[in-house]
């Protein structure tokens, strides 16, 4: 029988590496808590899997505090998560880009030591023309009461994430994650409900053949951008690129990570702060892309040392290849 290595096997290795490399005790906490996660998702990925039968389609008849109209999956997506991992005592607070504040729990700091941010659903739009949607996690630690309170230990920077992570539901459903040690690629097996080790330590190539952005806000851009864009098509970087857009972040990036080339959600003249979020957004999939040897910033400074000051405060993403991040910086980020 082929062996196989599930994410709790994972998860439970890492820390005994952690444990010889450090000697500090990884309790497992950590794979506790990611059960939760791994849980909550196999729940949306049964409910996407019969979305059509299930009346989860469509807009739940509510707006988010976003002001976007919350879609029914969105709101099954985001309970979900709330129930399975509002039971585990290690968390001390709960921050959803569907819910305006955080949840937290009363919990002893000294039990209460993570705190679990994402966005339930990315992708919405997408939902009810079976293209790929996802789910995006962040995982930081509670701050010792002494260096800060609950909301401070909130809006950490991103260099400070303990994990990282996203499950994108596609033709198959892939859980990408990373603790700061690789980044490493489970595939849901539907014959043992289990995610299933795939890829282990991934890396970004160093250069792609597709760029990623939505052209119909190229007039709303800075002008640089629509610069880049150009560049990348007159073959500065001696090569083709043909151009890729899903409109489901998680699913752009699985691409980028893959394939290479870059991602971009420049300013836009509607969305001068950019549309995706710092949080449970770019983050996230920062940490992942720089684990893999990629790049991540705002057009001009790295994602993972923006300081945020709101839950929901939103960024230009950008993100790919060393290679079209490098053209990148010098053509917006002014050098
Ligand atoms: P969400 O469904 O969680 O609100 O995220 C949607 C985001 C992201 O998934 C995607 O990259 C972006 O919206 C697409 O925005 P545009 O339709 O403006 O291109
Ligand atoms: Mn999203
Ligand atoms: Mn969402």
């Amino acid at each position: 029988m082929a062996m196989i290595t599930t994410v709790q096997q994972h998860i439970l290795q890492q820390q005994q590496e952690t444990l010889k490399s450090t000697g500090r005790e990884a309790t497992g906490t950590f794979s506790w808590l990611l059960s939760g996660i791994t849980l909550a998702t196999k729940m949306v990925e049964a409910k996407i899997r019969s979305a059509g039968l299930d009346d989860v389609l469509g807009a739940a008849g509510a707006e988010n505090v976003q002001g976007e109209q919350q879609q029914k999956l969105d709101v099954y997506a985001n309970q979900a998560l709330l129930h399975c991992l509002g039971l585990r005592d290690s968390v001390a607070a709960l921050v959803s880009e569907e819910d305006e504040k955080p949840v937290t729990f009363n919990r002893d700091p000294e039990a209460g030591k993570y705190i679990i941010v994402f966005d339930p659903l990315d992708g919405s739009s997408n939902i009810d023309v079976n293209v790929n949607v996802g789910t995006i996690f962040s995982i930081l630690r509670r701050l010792p009461p002494e260096h800060g309170t609950l909301e401070e230990s909130i809006l950490q920077q991103g260099f400070r994430q303990v994990a990282a992570g996203y499950v994108v539901y596609g033709p198959s459903t892939v859980l990408v994650y990373t603790t700061g040690n690789g980044v490493f690629a489970f595939t849901l097996d539907p014959k043992i409900g289990a995610f299933v080790l795939s890829s282990e330590r991934m890396r970004m190539p160093e250069q792609g053949s597709y760029y990623s952005v939505n052209e119909a806000n190229a007039a709303g851009w800075p002008e640089e951008f629509r610069t880049y864009i150009t560049k990348l098509r007159e073959g500065e970087l001696g090569k083709e690129y043909s151009s890729r857009y899903i409109g489901s972040l998680v699913a752009d990036f699985h691409r980028t990570l893959l394939k290479g080339g870059v991602f971009l959600y420049p300013p836009t003249t509607k969305q001068p702060k950019g549309k995706l979020r710092l949080l449970y957004e770019a983050n996230p999939l920062a940490f992942i892309a720089e684990q893999a040897g990629g790049v991540a910033t705002n057009g001009v400074s790295r994602v993972l040392d923006i300081k945020p000051e709101g839950i929901h405060q939103r960024t230009p993403f950008c993100v790919g290849s060393p290679r079209e991040m490098e053209l990148l910086a010098a053509t917006v980020g002014g050098r």
